[in-house]
């Protein structure tokens, strides 16, 4: 009887052991394994912090090869409905853009600012003596409404740019595509009806 009893006391002591190791050995960490797992991460956050400002750069380097040009000049810039000039109205100008936009009886320009002479920006001086008129203030080259050199030492008339009108009646003008020309003629300018 006493045999039986210490056999059943000795094996339910020996489980308990094996389940007291075993919850310690959980807890139990090498010191070497330690240090490995303290290396790696180590070297894994080195490795995460390089990309990381790589990857910033990388960014960084992008936006300036691919600058977003929306709304500002060299992009297409859209000039609502309800500011495109009248037909012979003073010009709607955006500074942006670097453009006015006149609306002849021909059709809408859109005049580059610049002046074709040294490249100063051309205001729009207002009616004057009954013409519309930009003088450039530098050496004084005179263009009409529709940007046709009219005096001065400019080599040209003024610049344009290319425009197109959506189905809504707004008016595209896209500033990356500046064309040169002597004078007008008629085909230059876009038909716009309101
Ligand atoms: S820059 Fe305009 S006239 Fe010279």
């Amino acid at each position: 009887m006493f045999r039986i009893a210490r056999t059943i006391f000795g094996m339910m002591f020996g489980w308990l052991a094996s389940m007291v190791l075993g919850i310690f050995g959980r807890f139990h960490q090498d010191p070497m394994a330690n240090q490995v797992k303290r290396r790696t991460f180590v070297r894994n956050a080195a490795l995460g912090a390089t990309g990381s400002v790589l990857a910033l750069l990388g960014a960084g380097f992008g936006a300036l090869m691919w600058p977003n040009k929306t709304g500002a000049f060299g992009s297409t810039i859209p000039v609502p409905k309800d500011s495109v000039p009248a037909v012979d109205g003073a010009p709607f100008r955006n500074i942006q853009g670097k453009f006015y936009l006149v609306n002849t009886k021909d059709g809408l320009l859109a005049l580059y600012t610049k002046c074709p002479h040294l490249g100063c920006a051309v205001p729009y001086v207002g009616p004057a003596e009954a013409e519309h008129a930009f003088q450039c203030p530098c050496h004084g080259s005179m263009y009409d409404y529709t940007g046709l050199k009219t005096g001065g030492p400019a080599p040209r008339s003024m610049d344009y740019m290319g425009i197109t009108v959506d189905a809504n009646g707004t008016v595209l003008v896209n500033t990356g595509d500046i064309k040169t020309r002597q004078t007008f003629d008629p085909s230059q300018a876009v038909p716009y009806t309101a």
